[in-house]
């Protein structure tokens, strides 16, 4: 899809790392700009930055995790600005530690936001661009997590193959019933965002009131915090990436060229019906 001035782009997890350059991106291609996210404050920041700036944007306090905040978020979309061209669902957590160390609550998080937040989106946007009738591109935020695995991450990893499946059934129903509708998926490696400090935002029905953090999940805690805020790739390289991909209509947006590499190694192992390899996020 070709981006133009004027239309209109939804990005969810608006308020920090990848989402908010997403929607700094758009601006600065003149498209007016949807932003959701669950942190008010920072989701405000990002909207009065774009707008002192003298673009076009309103916020929208929304938990993925929620359908109907999730529909009030198309409601607005559609009542400010008359439709969407380009829905980013970004919105993302992470809960790290082995995987049988993890409790109910910590699973229901991370598949609530990371997952269902992409099912009510869909559910929610997709029939509306169909009655709308014109053209239209979806991107999802997944991971390299969603195609290749290590330890420690359990429900994160779940999660995003999760989304990565989704993301592709989306695309082959689309293609299938003639839809205008582009799809790709963002699975980036490691990007310099707020990822490892997910926790500040869990919402209060899913908290695990007075457990203490386990080593294992500390341990983990500090890696990604290292791996990310200290060597991660800037977020604005990463939303260059995704424009680029959605105006050449390319399915997968990887950040790195170990892609490859890495995609290459795990169809290795499951041609030679091996244990899959320890997947080396760059
Ligand atoms: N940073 C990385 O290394 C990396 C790598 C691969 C994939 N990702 C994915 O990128 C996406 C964006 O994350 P990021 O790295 O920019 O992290 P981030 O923490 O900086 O941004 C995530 C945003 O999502 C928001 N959010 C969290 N729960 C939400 C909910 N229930 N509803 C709405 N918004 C919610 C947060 O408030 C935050 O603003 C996520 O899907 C993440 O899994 C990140």
């Amino acid at each position: 899809m070709q981006i133009e001035r004027g239309m209109v782009a939804v990005v969810t997890g608006a308020g920090s790392g990848i989402g908010r350059a997403l929607v700094e991106t758009a601006a600065s291609r003149g498209m007016k700009v949807v932003a959701a996210d669950v942190e008010q404050p920072r989701l405000d920041d990002t909207v009065d930055a774009i707008v002192r700036a003298g673009g076009e944007a309103i916020g929208v306090a929304t938990d993925v995790s929620v359908a109907e905040e999730v529909e009030r978020l198309a409601d607005e979309a559609w009542s400010r600005f008359g439709g969407v061209h380009l829905l980013c669902n970004n919105a993302g957590v992470f809960s790290g530690g082995l995987l049988w160390e993890r409790t109910l609550a910590d699973w229901q998080w991370v598949m609530g936001v990371n997952l269902y937040g992409l099912v009510h989106a869909i559910r929610t946007f997709v029939p509306r661009l169909l009655a709308a009738g014109g053209t239209a591109h979806i991107v999802n935020t997944a991971s390299m997590g969603g195609l290749v695995t290590n330890a420690y991450s359990g429900p994160y990893y779940t999660s995003k193959f999760a989304a990565v499946g989704l993301t592709e059934c989306l695309a082959h129903d689309l293609l299938t019933t003639g839809a205008p509708i582009g799809v790709s998926v963002l699975v980036p490696s490691l990007v310099a965002t707020g990822i490892a400090s997910s926790q500040r935002n869990r919402p209060e029905r899913w908290t695990d009131r007075g457990r203490e953090r386990t080593a294992d999940e500390e341990f983990v805690l500090a890696a990604m915090e290292d791996a990310t805020v200290g060597a991660g790739m800037p977020p604005a390289e990463v939303a260059a990436l995704v424009f680029d991909a959605v105006e050449h209509e390319r399915f997968w947006i990887p950040t790195k060229p170990s892609y490859h590499d890495q995609i290459r190694a795990r169809h290795d192992d499951m041609q030679a019906l091996r244990h899959p390899a320890s997947a080396q996020l760059d």
